[in-house]
């Protein structure tokens, strides 16, 4: 019975939504698709959901990327009631280690170690008090992996001590990310290993920083609907997509992470929220292409502290405002951070043209060192990552209450401070206080649709617009 389930798991993952051609060309050619501009299109050829471009409101998880959402929702729920059965059986363990290699796992870099993986975690899932999945040393290739629960312990571990690596045959992954977690309460994930999405092969069909229609890549990690989670020293290296996803999560920690992509790698986001509450990520090293941490919609109570990050696109809200019925951004610490050489510093983005209103309210950055940033301090609420965007109308997301404090360091460019506002709702009580930002050739602050308030010294002058 266990096996049955284990089996359909990991085979479903390598089914799903591939056509044996596709697969084919992915592995074997990488170059035959990636030479036309929609080649990408193909990837999930069958896949009506992912094609699919109508107004659907849930389509929000990637919100620069677009088009995922609501069909991951729908395999994860088919998924969980599978897994879910699995999880109350008749177990009757408690506490425990599940060491992977004890469920066939080679960790030889070569041989798919799914089966094992999902095996010992559907084993520990089982059981009561506390138990833990162990990877011990090694190198583990695999497809996409799903921890699911509802688990019935009051924790469970999984300790990665070694590498796991992706597969890098798209094929493999259908519209899956990688390593999924979902539905469990108290999971720890921990041991200092790292997951290698081994992305620099697939980054050429990447073709969503240039096109909105375009096929989202497998994120590395991805939560969904977890409680009580804690992420502690583990490395997410090269993703093909975002390095860590999180959805839908209430009591999120991150401690001591490495994240590392190229700076030229597309959409490697470091990590990004949407809908979670009670946030805390510390103390944590991002290099990486694109944010290194960005907070989409519906987030609130989130404590951002001691993180390093560069190269990237810096740390940000948003982007905001581009979906059906997006929730409000509400609490947001970030202080004592240090950013290099990225191409923004803290920034909130929003897009025009928002289908309904929302909110971002009460957003502090304090306390950040810039090294060599563009756009140190950065408000835009015309946000389009594209050559152009289509239609002109004012973002209807409001800003309110947004606090930068003690920010300083160099700018890469002249302008240090660019606060870019709404017409029709202005952004409401934005505080600048004890900044000093320079640049060779003097530092200079933009604004439109703004006046911010400044408290202590503010270097450069402040704008009016
Ligand atoms: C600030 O963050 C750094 C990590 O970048 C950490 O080492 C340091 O302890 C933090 N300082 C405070 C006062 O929290
Ligand atoms: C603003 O957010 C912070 C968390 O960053 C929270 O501690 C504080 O209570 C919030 N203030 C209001 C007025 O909600
Ligand atoms: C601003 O920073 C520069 C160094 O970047 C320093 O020389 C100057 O004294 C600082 N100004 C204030 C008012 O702190």
């Amino acid at each position: 019975m266990k096996v049955e389930i284990i089996l359909i798991i990991c085979i479903n993952a390598f089914s799903i939504g591939v056509k044996s051609q596709i697969e084919q060309e992915t592995t074997d050619n990488p170059q035959q698709l990636s030479t036309g501009a929609d080649s990408s299109q193909t990837f999930f050829i069958d896949n009506p959901v992912q094609l699919s471009t109508g107004a659907d409101s849930s389509q929000t998880f990637f919100t620069e990327a677009n088009s995922v959402g609501q069909g991951n929702a729908a395999i994860f729920e088919q998924q969980l009631s599978a897994v879910k059965t699995q999880a109350t059986g008749t177990g009757t363990c408690s506490g425990g280690t599940y060491n992977v290699k004890d469920f066939g796992a080679k960790g030889d870099g070569k041989t798919d170690d799914c089966k094992a993986i999902q095996a010992a975690w559907l084993a520990a899932c089982k059981c009561t008090g506390s138990p833990k999945v162990l990877i011990p040393s090694g190198t583990y290739l695999t497809g996409p992996v799903q921890f699911f629960g509802a688990c019935k312990g009051t924790t469970i571990t999984l300790q990665v001590q070694g590498t796991l690596k992706a597969s890098t045959n798209l094929g493999h992954f259908g519209q899956r990310d990688w390593i999924c977690f979902g539905w469990v309460r108290g999971l720890i994930l921990t041991g200092g290993g790292t997951f290698d999405g081994q992305g620099t092969a697939s980054w050429p069909y990447n073709k969503c920083p240039v096109t909105k229609k375009c096929n989202v890549l497998p994120t590395n990690l991805k939560f969904n609907a977890m409680t009580d989670t804690t992420v502690k020293g583990i490395t997410s290296l090269n993703s093909k997509f975002f390095h860590i996803g999180v959805v839908n999560c209430q009591k999120f920690n991150v401690i001591g992470v490495h994240i590392t992509a190229p700076g030229d790698s597309p959409n490697t986001d470091g990590l990004h929220f949407e809908r979670s509450s009670d946030v805390t990520i510390t103390d944590s090293i991002i290099a990486t292409g694109d944010d290194c941490i960005s907070i989409g919609h519906g987030n609130s109570r989130m404590t951002i502290k001691g993180i390093t990050c560069g190269p990237g696109h810096g740390i940000s809200v948003g982007s905001l405002g581009r979906y059906q019925n997006e929730g409000d951004v509400n609490g947001l610490l970030v202080k004592n951070c240090t950013l290099s050489k990225t191409t923004n510093g803290v920034r909130l983005k929003t897009w025009e043209s928002s289908p309904n209103p929302s909110k971002a309210i009460n957003i502090t950055f304090e306390d950040i060192i810039m090294n060599n940033v563009c756009n140190p301090i950065i408000i835009d609420q015309t946000y389009c990552p594209y050559v152009s965007c289509e239609s002109k109308l004012p973002s209807k997301v409001k800003l309110q209450d947004i606090f930068f404090r003690r920010i300083r360091g160099t700018s890469s460019t002249p302008i240090a401070v660019w606060l870019k506002c709404n017409k029709n709702i202005p952004c409401q009580n934005v505080v600048l206080q004890d900044i000093n930002l320079s640049h060779p050739a003097g530092a200079k602050s933009t604004c439109q649709n703004i006046q911010a308030k400044t408290l202590g010294t503010v270097i450069p002058t402040p704008c009016k617009g």
